[in-house]
């Protein structure tokens, strides 16, 4: 079947409340009729969600805004017109006629126009937004390929869209207009300091501090194989004799001992890093192996949203994921 015909039976699944899988810019989506209150609830359920972590609405175009939320800020408007189509999410007060199962019963809205051209086609010949997460069991890592979804969803899903790798690789930035002060409440795949360039300082609240996200949870993200970010021989040593693989950033100085090794980016780059992430941990997540050590990388750029990444797959905190 061609791309544009198999797009053509996507768009019919959605429109009959069906749930199909399909490529953005950043991770794969688990997407529905965000108006049809029952396909939304296959999305939970196929994920194993909980219904209180609201969902991301999909636009095919930014004026379709207007019919979701009830009043788009002006700062809000200048991120739509410099980042849209892109990695970028945003949350305002929403229109009462979005289904509370959508936005878990909240008052507002998360919405985002992707930049893929397969995602704009099937939300355009859907003719409706389309409410989608990651198209991946809660908890677990999002996935950045369609054979990340087929491998863990592909049984319970209608139709799985391949538009081939996510060239973002993480999820999209997430910045909330609903305070005085625009609140970052995900850094992802449009960085702090591109969002800074445009509209000032972004508050960004500690993860205790941020009653509106709720799906924010500290262990999120997290491969099965325990995963930390600290090299130090006191975290290392019960491992003595255990397999360890390693999650690199560059290339390494020294020749290093472990029994697997993935490199995000042999010269230090946080775009390809980003786009490699979750793919790597998924290889090394496939070992069996008993730890996964992970190297720290510069938090600035990207880096933001690849660092909260790792310290959420390695929160041994309660595990609400
Ligand atoms: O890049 C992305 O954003 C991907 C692609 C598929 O678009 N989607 C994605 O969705 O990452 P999901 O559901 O895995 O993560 C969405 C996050 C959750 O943490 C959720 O709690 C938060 O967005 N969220 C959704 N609606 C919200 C709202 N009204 N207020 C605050 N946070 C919200
Ligand atoms: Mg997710």
């Amino acid at each position: 079947m061609t791309g544009d015909r198999k797009i053509h039976r996507a768009a019919q699944i959605i429109k009959k409340g069906g749930v199909v899988a399909f490529p953005t810019e950043t991770v794969y989506g688990l997407g529905a009729d965000a108006f049809n209150p029952l396909a939304v609830a296959r999305i939970f359920e196929v994920k194993r969600r909980p219904y209180f972590d609201p969902l991301i609405v999909h636009v095919a175009n930014p004026s379709n805004v207007k019919k979701l939320a009830k009043e788009t800020p002006s700062n809000a408007k200048k991120l739509i017109e410099r980042f849209w189509p892109g990695p970028l999410t945003i949350v305002l007060l929403k229109e009462e006629k979005i289904p509370d199962i959508v936005t878990a019963g909240l008052p507002t809205l998360a919405v985002r126009m992707p930049n893929h051209p397969m995602a704009l086609a099937l939300i355009e010949e859907s003719e409706c937004p389309i409410a989608a997460p990651s198209a991946n069991p809660f908890g677990y890592l999002s996935p950045t390929t369609a054979e990340h979804v087929r491998d863990q969803l592909g049984d319970e899903v209608d139709l799985i869209l391949d538009g081939g790798p996510c060239p973002v690789g993480v999820e999209s930035t997430i910045v909330s207009f609903l305070e005085e002060k625009p609140m970052l409440l995900r850094p992802g795949g449009v960085s702090l300091e591109e969002i800074e360039s445009v509209i000032g300082k972004v508050d960004i609240p500690s993860i205790e501090d941020r009653p509106s996200a709720p799906g924010m949870f500290p262990k999120h993200y997290a491969p099965r194989t325990p995963i930390v970010l600290d090299w130090s021989q006191e975290n290392l040593d019960p491992y003595q004799g255990k397999k360890i693989g390693l999650l690199l950033f560059q290339e390494p100085k020294d020749h290093l001992e472990s029994h697997s090794v993935e490199i995000l980016s042999m010269k230090g780059d946080l775009r390809e890093a980003a786009a490699n992430l979750f793919a790597a941990i998924r290889r090394l997540d496939a070992f069996h192996l008993d730890l996964i050590v992970a190297e720290p990388i510069p938090e600035v750029g990207l880096g933001r949203a690849i660092m909260d990444r790792l310290r959420r797959a390695a929160s041994r905190g309660e595990c609400h994921s």
